[in-house]
């Protein structure tokens, strides 16, 4: 009975050590879909060397696409990888122990467009730019097509300047989750020789700033991802890149308040995401004002967040661009009813905060129309007033609210004409009484002149000039 199971158990041993040698063909799983599409599945084989690619692989035709993946196995060295035909070649090692790479690497492989090295243990001294070179022709290395780089989740500080010599072509570039720290002048050098980004990914990379000149050349840069660092503001030297960028993700950094110098000249931003930022408290007067394209708005889940000022959105009212806001999870429990033009929406998100439902929150939702733009199955509550507490806030009405005419009345402005009798009285009796107060004490102060004149003035004081008193001598 225990035989079969053994010997397989022992034929499968077997073949995964034969695998992890030097086999010549590939214990891969090929899936051939015409010559126009292979993929080449080695992922999760205990591999340590890269094995030769199978006999199919030179069927691909001149404008195929290849995919190669290693993912989760144990290669510790990237060496000369041999020829693959194709005109997109993509090759995955992520998920293994990379810690060296050979000069020439993917020499054989001009038409690499993508390349995933993430999660291995590659430092900076192994990113050469001698690693990318291409073929050899004429007493020169040619560059290669390399689009995508995903170093995430590795042992990098520092780049190489060069590195990126040999692809001009880079595109998009992940180096999330390195211990970077800071961006040394080398790394700066390299990342803005790279003139093609249009992608840098730099989340959790331990960095709390960013040079004012870090990004310059970088003319096509339209996302960034700078979550999970330790800037204490929004960096300045992103407006380098105003006029293209598109997309910016700023979750998780310890920044305290948002103001009208966070987002200076990001009038291209179609997609801010600020979210799971735990000292965020405020979000000042200006602070959306140079968005002047903003599409989607990501606030959420900055559990200290507490006050959005009734004029963030300042300047932006006249040629509104956003469809959809999203404000979830915060510690918000009032807006204000002229913050933005909510009919103008197309969907917001109100929940996870605890809601103060009164007049101005009827307002926006009923009377402005904002209660129709909740997801269905996302519809906020009424955290306080107590007889409110936990009814929808699209359900609440409030007979005692002011009938408002106008969609944005403007608030905390004062006029003359919203003074009404009574106030008026008040007003005019309160400054009888600060003038009346004035003049008793005026009163007082020339009865205590005189008590003091008639008392001490008898007895000048006498000052002691210290060189002349031959005491202290
Ligand atoms: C190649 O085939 C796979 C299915 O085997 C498919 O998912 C993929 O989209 C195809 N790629 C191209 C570029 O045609
Ligand atoms: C690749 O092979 C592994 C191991 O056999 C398997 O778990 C995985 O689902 C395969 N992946 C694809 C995309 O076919
Ligand atoms: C390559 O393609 C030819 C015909 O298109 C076919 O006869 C041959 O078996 C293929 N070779 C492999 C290794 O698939
Ligand atoms: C890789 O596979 C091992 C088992 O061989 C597993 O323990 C590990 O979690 C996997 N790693 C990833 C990133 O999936
Ligand atoms: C990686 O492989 C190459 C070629 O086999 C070899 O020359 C080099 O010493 C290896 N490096 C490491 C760190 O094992
Ligand atoms: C880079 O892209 C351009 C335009 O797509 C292309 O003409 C050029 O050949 C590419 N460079 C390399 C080295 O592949
Ligand atoms: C939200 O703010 C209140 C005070 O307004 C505070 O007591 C509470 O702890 C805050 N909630 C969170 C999750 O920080
Ligand atoms: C909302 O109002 C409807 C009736 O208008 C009621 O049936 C429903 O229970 C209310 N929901 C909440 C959560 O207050």
């Amino acid at each position: 009975m225990y035989f079969p199971a053994v010997l397989t158990i022992t034929i499968v041993l077997v073949s995964s050590n034969r695998a992890g040698a030097d086999a010549p063909s590939a214990p891969c799983d090929i899936s051939v879909e015409d010559t126009s599409n292979l993929t080449l599945n080695c992922s999760r084989r205990d591999i340590v060397k890269i094995p030769n690619w199978p006999e199919q692989i030179n069927n691909i035709s001149k404008d195929g696409h290849v995919l190669v993946t290693f993912f989760n196995n144990s290669i510790t060295n990237i060496t000369q990888l041999s020829p693959i035909p194709g005109n997109r070649i993509a090759i995955s090692f992520k998920s293994n122990r990379v810690i060296e790479i050979e000069d020439d690497a993917f020499r054989n492989i001009p038409r690499l467009v993508y390349l995933d090295l993430s999660n291995n243990k590659i430092s900076g001294q192994v990113l050469r730019s001698e690693i990318f070179q291409g073929p050899y022709e004429d007493g020169i290395y040619r560059e290669i097509a390399l689009e995508t780089l995903n170093l995430g989740y590795n042992e990098i500080h520092s780049l190489d300047r060069y590195l990126f010599k040999y692809t001009p072509n880079l595109t998009r570039l992940y180096l999330n989750n390195n211990p970077i720290e800071i961006l040394d002048h080398v790394s700066i050098l390299a990342i803005s020789s790279a003139t093609n980004l249009e992608v840098l990914d730099l989340s959790k990379t331990d960095i709390d700033s960013i040079p004012l000149d870090a990004f310059r050349g970088l003319v096509k840069l339209q996302q960034i991802d700078l979550s999970d660092n330790h800037f204490v503001t929004v960096p300045e030297s992103l407006s380098l890149v105003g006029s293209t960028l598109k997309y910016l993700t700023f979750n998780n950094n310890p920044v305290v308040e948002l103001n009208d110098d966070s987002f200076v000249g990001l009038s291209n931003v179609i997609e801010l995401e600020v979210g799971e930022n735990d000292y965020l408290d405020e979000v000042k007067r200006g602070t959306f004002t140079p968005l002047k394209s903003l599409k989607v708005l990501h606030l959420c889940h900055n559990r200290n967040l507490r006050y959005i000022s009734h004029n963030a959105f300042r300047g932006l009212k006249d040629k509104w661009t956003l469809k959809e806001v999203y404000l979830d999870d915060n510690n918000l429990s009032e807006l204000s009813p002229d913050l933005m033009p909510w009919s103008k929406l197309d969907v917001l998100g109100m929940t996870g905060n605890s809601w103060l439902c009164n007049c101005d929150l009827v307002n926006i939702v009923n009377k402005q129309g904002a209660g129709d733009k909740f997801k269905s199955d996302e519809v906020p509550y009424c955290a306080a007033p107590m007889r409110l507490s936990g009814e929808y806030i699209t359900n609440i009405t409030i007979n005692f609210c002011p009938m408002l005419d106008k969609t944005f009345s403007p608030r905390k402005t004062f006029s003359l004409s919203d003074l009404r009798p009574k106030h008026v009285l008040w007003t005019i009796l309160a400054v009888a009484m600060v003038a009346a107060f004035g003049m008793i004490l005026g009163l007082l102060v020339n009865a205590i002149k005189k008590v003091y004149k008639t008392r001490f003035q008898s007895q000048p004081i006498h000052y002691i000039n210290i060189n002349s008193d031959s005491s202290f001598a």
